[in-house]
C-alpha cells in the first residue's frame, strides 16, 4: 500500500471515530462515564476498570505533590473523568479537549453542574494531532486504542514534544492471548457496534518516548472483565 492511500485510510479512520463518538459512541460512552444504572454487565466492568485507571492517576499526582501552579493538558478527555477531579483537588491549569464536540460539551457541562467554573478549566474541540502548546503534565488515558501501532508511536512523539515534565498514558497492551481471541472473533464477525480497537505493544511505546528524552518512571496494569489497561508515567530527562 502506497503512503497516500495509508494517510488516507488514517484520515478516514480518524473521520470514523469522530462521528462514532459524536453520536452513538457518545450516548454509549456518556452511560459508561457515569454512575447510571442503565448499564450492561460488560459497560459496568469497564466503568469500573476504569476507574481504577483514573484513581492511580489522580494518586500518583498527589504522590508527585505536583498539582497546584500545574498546567496540565488532558488529551482526549472524553467527559472529564480526569479532568474533573483533577481541578477539585487544586491543578493549576487544565487545557482539556476531545475530537468529540459532543464530549467536550459534556464535559464543560458535567463541570458546571459541579460548580467547577473556574478560568483554569478550559473543555474544547480538537483531535489530538492538532494539539499545540507546552504543558508541565500531559495525560492521554484509554485514546490509543483508535490508533495502531506506528500511529500510536508517532502520537507518543507529539504528546512529548508539548510535554514539559510527566507524560501519563495508557492503553489496551497487546498480548499473545488477546491477540488470539481477537483473531478468533474475526472469524465469527457480528454486527459492528462500535469502531476498531487496536491493542499496543508496550516496547514500541517506550521507545518512541524514550527516543524523545522520556524515562519510563513507574507503570501498573488495571484490569476489570472486559477492561484491561497499561498505564505509564513518563518522565523528561534530557530535551532532544
Ligand atoms: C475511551 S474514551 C476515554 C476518554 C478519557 N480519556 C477518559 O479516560 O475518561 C476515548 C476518547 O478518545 C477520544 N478520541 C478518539 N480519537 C481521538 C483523537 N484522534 N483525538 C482526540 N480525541 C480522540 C474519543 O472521542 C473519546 O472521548
Amino acid at each position: 500500500m502506497s503512503p497516500e492511500s495509508l494517510l488516507d485510510d488514517t484520515q478516514a479512520e480518524k473521520q470514523e471515530v469522530k462521528g462514532y463518538f459524536e453520536t452513538t459512541g457518545f450516548e454509549r460512552w456518556n452511560r459508561i462515564y457515569s454512575d447510571t444504572d442503565d448499564v450492561n454487565k460488560v459497560q459496568r466492568n469497564i466503568r469500573i476498570g476504569h476507574q481504577k485507571t483514573v484513581d492511580e492517576v489522580l494518586s500518583w499526582i498527589k504522590q508527585s505533590g505536583e498539582l497546584r501552579d500545574v498546567s496540565f493538558c488532558d488529551a482526549g478527555c472524553g467527559v472529564g473523568s480526569l479532568s474533573l477531579p483533577l481541578a477539585e483537588m487544586g491543578a493549576g491549569s487544565i487545557d482539556a479537549s476531545d475530537i468529540s464536540e459532543a464530549m467536550a460539551q459534556e464535559a464543560q457541562r458535567r463541570a458546571e453542574e459541579a460548580g467547577l467554573t473556574m478560568s483554569k478549566l478550559h473543555f474544547f474541540a480538537s483531535d489530538l494531532e492538532s494539539l499545540r502548546g507546552s504543558f508541565h503534565t500531559v495525560c492521554c488515558l484509554d485514546v490509543f486504542i483508535h490508533y495502531p501501532q506506528p500511529a500510536a508511536e508517532e502520537m507518543v512523539r507529539h504528546l512529548c514534544s508539548l510535554t514539559e515534565q510527566r507524560l501519563i498514558v495508557s492503553f489496551a497492551p497487546y498480548t499473545p492471548l488477546l491477540a488470539l481471541l481477537k483473531g478468533i472473533g474475526q472469524l465469527f464477525p457480528g454486527p459492528s457496534k462500535t469502531t476498531r480497537a487496536y491493542t499496543l505493544k508496550e516496547t514500541g511505546i517506550v521507545q518512541a518516548a524514550e527516543r524523545c528524552g522520556f524515562e519510563l518512571v513507574r507503570r501498573s496494569l488495571n484490569k476489570a472483565p472486559f477492561y484491561f489497561s497499561r498505564l505509564i508515567e513518563f518522565r523528561k530527562y534530557r530535551t532532544c
